[in-house]
């Protein structure tokens, strides 16, 4: 048995302004997927997710997945001799890339049970061949910090690892406020809004890449109560170009007002998810203002690794 696990990730800053070339900070954080592979006739299943790849029968519901299965015998000759099945604890459609951390652990799981050595520039180009299935023009921003892992600032398709001072008592509170938007029809209407107002629009946009640039000098060098600071003027931005809601806001609201270093959306928004930047001696009470407005909150740090092998947890039982 080949297990790997892969993490989600969130956007740190910079999300829609980076739709027109401005600068973002994206970061894995401790949610995975995770995938584990045994000899089997071809198939792939994750009843959680409702996904199923049976290659004998010619089932298939993820087209995705069948992506890397087809990249994965076209590269390396993979046979169709395995069972993989998926778990993921990464929330799905809230923007935090949990198709990407599924495509990119079972290309890793994958490979591993073909006793190829799973290369992570390999893992990325699979991984990507699925995100272009996915999404119409993938940024890549979710396969390659599910990779990779680390802090990332991704400008007009480059990336770049960042190296930090990120103290070990600040962790990031995640609620997911449940509601299910459409990233496309959102930037859409962003986009509308940037050619009503050009004038105005495109000094939110500077104002923004000026922002994320402050921010990454604040993670290199530790100055965390200047980094939330700073999501808090993203939010500001982001509600100004139209994707907050009144149950965004109040996400946020709650979170500062247990205190929390800073909060914002984080993605496309008008629903999705909401971070906050929180001290651990400050996570209890976020929590608990989180758990007052219903919504399940997730405590997470940076994951530095990206994908790698997992045990596998029948023989780690024994
Ligand atoms: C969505 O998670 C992030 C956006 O910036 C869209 C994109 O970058 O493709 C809103």
């Amino acid at each position: 048995m080949a297990c790997s696990i892969a993490p989600g990730k969130v956007i740190l800053l910079g999300e829609h302004f980076v739709v027109k070339g401005m600068p973002a900070i994206g970061a894995a954080v401790t949610l995975y997927a995770r995938v584990c592979v045994s000899s089997g006739q071809g198939r792939v299943e994750s009843r959680q997710l409702g996904l199923l790849l049976d290659l004998s029968s010619n089932t298939v519901n993820d087209k995705g997945l069948y992506r890397v299965v087809e990249e994965l015998a076209g590269r390396f000759g993979l046979k169709r001799d395995f069972h993989a099945t998926i778990d993921s604890e990464i929330p799905i459609s809230s923007g935090m890339g949990s198709s990407a951390a599924v495509a990119v652990s079972t290309t890793h799981a994958l490979l591993s049970f073909a006793g190829v050595e799973p290369d992570k520039k390999a893992v990325w180009e699979v991984s990507f061949e699925a995100e272009k299935v996915y999404h119409v023009r993938p940024s890549g921003v979710d396969n390659t910090l599910s990779t990779y892992g680390g802090v990332m600032v991704y400008e007009r398709g480059v990336f770049n690892r960042v190296k930090r001072r990120w103290p070990d008592d600040v962790v990031i509170v995640i609620a997911d406020s449940g509601i299910k938007r459409s990233t496309g029809s959102v930037v859409a209407d962003v986009l509308n809004r940037y050619d009503k107002y050009s004038n105005v629009m495109s000094r939110i946009y500077d104002a923004a890449s000026e922002l994320v640039r402050d921010a990454l000098k604040s993670i290199e060098t530790g100055d965390f109560a200047r980094l939330g600071e700073l999501m808090d003027i993203n939010h500001g931005l982001l509600s100004s170009i139209g994707v907050s809601s009144r149950v965004l806001e109040s996400i946020v609201w709650a979170m500062r007002e247990a205190g929390a270093l800073g909060a914002k959306i984080s993605g496309a928004g008008r629903g999705g998810i909401v971070i906050g930047l929180v001290e651990t001696s400050k996570v209890p009470s976020v929590v608990e203002k989180i758990k007052l407005l219903g919504l399940t909150p997730l405590v997470v740090q940076i994951d530095d690794e990206g994908v790698r092998r997992a045990p596998d947890s029948r023989t780690s039982q024994g």
